[in-house]
C-alpha cells in the first residue's frame, strides 16, 4: 500500500510527529460525515474547494460559519501569536489563537467511553471556548476553560451566555477564567484534561507539575487529550501517564494517568 508520511504538515508547521496522510484525510472525512452528515461534508468540501478558487459562494457552509448558524457561537479566525492581548514575557511561548474541531473532539472523547459525570472537564488556552461549547454537549460536573487573552476570554463569555440561552448544555457550570495556565490550580477531583498547541514546552511542564501536585490523592484515572501535539515528548517522558493512542494520524494523541488502588 502506497504510504504517504510527512514528519511536519503546512497547517501545523512544528508538528514533528509522523503521520500517513492519506488515513488521516480519510479518517478526518469519516468523522465530518458521522457528525455533519453526508450532505453537509459534501456542502462544505465543495466549500473549500471555491474559496480557494477565490469564489465567495457556498460560505455558510464552513465550518466555523455553521457553528455560528447552527449555535450562534463566534470561534471564528486565527489572531496570530503578535496579536494576542497577553503580556509581553508570554508571547514567546504563546501559540496563536484556532479553533480545535468540534468533531475530531468528539470523535475522541466519544471513544474514550468514560462516564462524563465523573469527571470535571479542563481547557488550557481555551480561546474563545470551542472546545468548551463542545465539552458542554456531554454531562461532565463541569467545563473550565483558562485563556490568557482578555479579548478571547470576553468572546468565550458571550458564547458560554448563547449556549445556555440556546439550551444546548448538559454540563454543569460552563466557566472561561481569564488567567495563565501555569497558575491554575485544579480541585482534588477526577479530570479529563485538553491542550491544544496552546503554549511552549515551559509552561506546559508547569502545568503537568500542577497536575500532579493538585491530584496526587485522586484515585480515579485522569485523562489528558492533547490536540497537535507538539511537546508529547513531555508527556512520554512522565512517570504518570501512559500512552493510550495516537488519532488522526498522530495529529492527536491520548494519554491516561491509570486509576491508583
Ligand atoms: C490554538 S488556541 C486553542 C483554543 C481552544 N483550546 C480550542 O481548542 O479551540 C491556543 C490558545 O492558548 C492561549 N494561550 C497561550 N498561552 C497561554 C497561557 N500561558 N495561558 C493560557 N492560555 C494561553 C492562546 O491565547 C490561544 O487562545
Amino acid at each position: 500500500m502506497l504510504r504517504f508520511v510527512f514528519t511536519k504538515t503546512a497547517r501545523y508547521p512544528g508538528l514533528e510527529v509522523e503521520h500517513n496522510q492519506f488515513l488521516r484525510s480519510l479518517r478526518t472525512l469519516f468523522v465530518n460525515i458521522k457528525y455533519r452528515g453526508v450532505r453537509r461534508t459534501v456542502l462544505g468540501l465543495l466549500a473549500i474547494v471555491c474559496a480557494k478558487a477565490g469564489l465567495p459562494i457556498l460560505q455558510d457552509y464552513r465550518f466555523y460559519r455553521q457553528n455560528l448558524l447552527e449555535s450562534g457561537i463566534d470561534t471564528d479566525g486565527i489572531v496570530e501569536r503578535e496579536a494576542l492581548d497577553i503580556p509581553e514575557e508570554r508571547k514567546a511561548s504563546a501559540q496563536r489563537y484556532e479553533a480545535s474541531s468540534e468533531n475530531e473532539f468528539r470523535h475522541i472523547l466519544e471513544k474514550l467511553n468514560i462516564d462524563c459525570s465523573a469527571y470535571r472537564f479542563i481547557d488550557y488556552g481555551s480561546g474563545k471556548g470551542a472546545v468548551l461549547a463542545a465539552a458542554a454537549r456531554y454531562p461532565f460536573q463541569s467545563v473550565t476553560g483558562i485563556e490568557l487573552s482578555g479579548e478571547l476570554h470576553q468572546t468565550a463569555l458571550q458564547n458560554i451566555e448563547e449556549l445556555t440561552r440556546r439550551g444546548r448544555v448538559r454540563a454543569g457550570d460552563i466557566i472561561s477564567i481569564h488567567g495563565d495556565a501555569a497558575s491554575y490550580r485544579l480541585p482534588p477531583v477526577p479530570h479529563v484534561i485538553y491542550v491544544f498547541n496552546a503554549f511552549g514546552p515551559d509552561i506546559l511542564q508547569g502545568v503537568l507539575d500542577n497536575i500532579s501536585a493538585d491530584l496526587a490523592e485522586v484515585r480515579e484515572p485522569i485523562y489528558f487529550l492533547y490536540n497537535n501535539p507538539m511537546h508529547h515528548k513531555l508527556l512520554e517522558l512522565s512517570p504518570e501517564f501512559d500512552k493510550l493512542s495516537n488519532a488522526f494520524g498522530g495529529k492527536w494523541m491520548v494519554f491516561a494517568r491509570p486509576a491508583k488502588y
